[in-house]
């Protein structure tokens, strides 16, 4: 035992060893849950490991494939390294890495993009076959065998408990002192005896403080020290600025007429820069005692907390730039009465989103002048990165609002489009669409009226003509007048751009 060692459990430390030695234990053909959530919290060594592994085997003529299970997206040291050998045969859920995209992208992975919520509950049912090995990176184990959760959740229970076999990351980068900060609910039942997830509000605490772990069926601990893969945010950028202002305008204007308490209700922000700067807006913002019910933890939200505009938020992951990660640690104990860490099928569970009302923003590929969204493909054809929790929270949100600059690739694409080339959320779950050119309000719209609303406050100047143009034909030409289209061109705005690189 190292002298740093952080497994105190006898029995689990008589199983450590090399990353290589662990990764030789995964044979081909079997499906493995990985720990790691938005770039937190997933495992370090193994999978790399088992990359050069797969090569080697594959290079000597074998075809060795493994099904990847996580939470959501990882890093280049799981993602990256398993999809640059060829090694997934299939991946699930959320994932966001050049090479895996790439390869899915390419026809050369199976890809099957479900919503967070619903990831462990399918493998609970066997709906998605069966879980042999969970790779889990924790921060410590302790005397009793139990683990103590690091900086993400997401799926890490639920593969402890389902896989036969259990290889665990201990890594020592992770802080100790988030020790506490982590809610796990073991109370979740199979229909027909499930109850009620009993959170009114977003600190409850309804579960336990670590993972519980069969000792039996751990098969290798592997020690580490490496970080989390803690990306910079790039700061705001004057769309997202406006992105922000308008969000923030509508909401001052609902507290007005009395929609909402002067405190807003649990708010959800999605990943990526734009979520990131509507935080920052709301820094500036006269809210004060804000909360969230939210998936992931950004930077913008750590800076809400810090200041005390936030009083608490629930998460299943961090995703902190190296800065605001900085801030963490240095106040962690500050911070740990403030947020809570819970599995995913609990952060995003639609009866809870449902009884807190939660404030839904998410970013968008494309949406449709109809208020149907896309949030994961390119062209109709292209995935991005996938559904993660938007689906979640959108179809149960008190109000759920989807988010994109008008425009894309240089002003070439417009993100607001006749008909969208794949639908994520339909004009039911959708009640708000943003831009920087303004906000579109659904609510008590019919699809006609939903159609004048988004095209005017919502498409660039450039497009808006042209939009307008369809639909006038649309509404005289369609073979129906409930939600007029003309098939043949509904979608030729996205072919124009294949053919031209435009589409202008
Ligand atoms: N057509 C083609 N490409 C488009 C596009 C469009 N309409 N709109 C955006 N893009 C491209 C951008 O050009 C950019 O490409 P690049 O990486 O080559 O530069 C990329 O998509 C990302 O766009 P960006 O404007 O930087 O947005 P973002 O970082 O806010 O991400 C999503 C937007 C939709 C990709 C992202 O929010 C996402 O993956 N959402 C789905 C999951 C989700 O909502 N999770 C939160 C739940 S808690």
């Amino acid at each position: 035992m190292s002298s740093a060692s952080r497994v105190l459990n006898p029995a689990l430390r008589s199983k450590i060893m090399s990353a290589d030695e662990a990764a030789a234990l995964i044979p081909s053909g079997v499906n493995v849950g990985m720990s790691g959530f938005t770039g937190s919290g997933y495992p370090k060594l193994v999978p790399a490991a088992l990359a050069r592994h797969i090569n080697e085997r594959n290079a000597a003529g074998e075809k060795f494939r493994i099904g990847v299970w996580t939470g959501a997206s990882t890093a280049p040291e799981l993602d990256g390294a398993l999809a640059s050998v060829d090694g997934v045969e299939m991946r699930l859920p959320y994932q966001s890495d050049p090479t895996c995209r790439k390869r899915i992208n390419a026809g050369e992975m199976e890809y099957i993009d479900i919503h967070l919520s619903h990831v462990a509950q399918f493998v609970w049912f066997g709906h998605l076959g069966k879980l042999d090995i969970a790779v889990v990176e924790v921060a410590g184990i302790r005397e009793d065998g139990s683990l103590i959760p690091c900086s993400s959740i997401g799926n890490n229970k639920t593969w402890l408990d389902q896989a036969d076999k259990i290889i665990l990351e201990v890594n020592s980068w992770q802080n100790l002192q988030l020790e506490g900060m982590h809610d796990i609910y073991y109370g979740t039942q199979l229909p027909p005896n499930r109850l009620p997830i009993p959170i009114v509000g977003p600190g409850d605490r309804i579960g336990e403080a670590y993972y519980r772990c069969d000792p039996s069926k751990v098969i290798a601990v592997v020690e580490t020290n490496a970080p989390d893969r803690n990306t910079p945010f790039t700061p705001p950028d004057a769309d997202s600025k406006r992105i922000a202002g308008h969000i923030i305008e509508f909401l001052e204007h609902e507290v007005k007429k009395g929609r909402l308490p002067a405190n807003l209700l649990p708010l959800q922000s999605g990943v990526g820069n734009i979520a990131n700067a509507v935080m920052a807006g709301l820094a500036d913002s006269p809210f004060e005692h804000l909360t969230a019910y939210t998936e992931v933890l950004q930077d913008g939200m750590l800076e809400l907390i810090k200041s005390g505009k936030m009083d608490f938020a629930s998460a299943t992951a961090f995703s902190l730039s190296p800065t605001a990660l900085a801030d963490l640690n240095a106040h962690l104990a500050d911070f740990r009465q403030k947020i809570l860490l819970r599995p995913q099928e609990i952060s995003n569970h639609p009866e809870v989103i449902r009884r807190l009302g939660i404030i839904a923003m998410n970013g968008m590929i494309e949406a449709d002048i109809y208020g149907n969204v896309n949030s994961t493909h390119v062209m109709g054809s292209a995935i991005m990165n996938g559904i993660g929790g938007s689906g979640d929270f959108a179809r149960n949100a008190y109000l759920s609002m989807f988010m994109t600059p008008s425009v894309a690739k240089g002003g070439a694409i417009s993100c607001i489009v006749p008909m969208v080339s794949h639908v994520d959320h339909t004009e039911h779950d959708v009640q708000v669409i943003v831009t920087e050119q303004g906000l579109a309000d659904l609510r008590g719209l019919s699809p006609k009226q939903r159609a004048r609303e988004v095209i005017e406050k919502c498409s660039h100047p450039d497009f808006k003509p042209m939009l307008q143009d369809y639909y006038e034909r649309a509404l005289r030409e369609a073979s129906g007048r409930q939600t007029p289209h003309i098939l043949d061109e509904a979608l030729s705005w996205h072919s124009r751009y294949l053919k031209t690189g435009s589409m202008r």
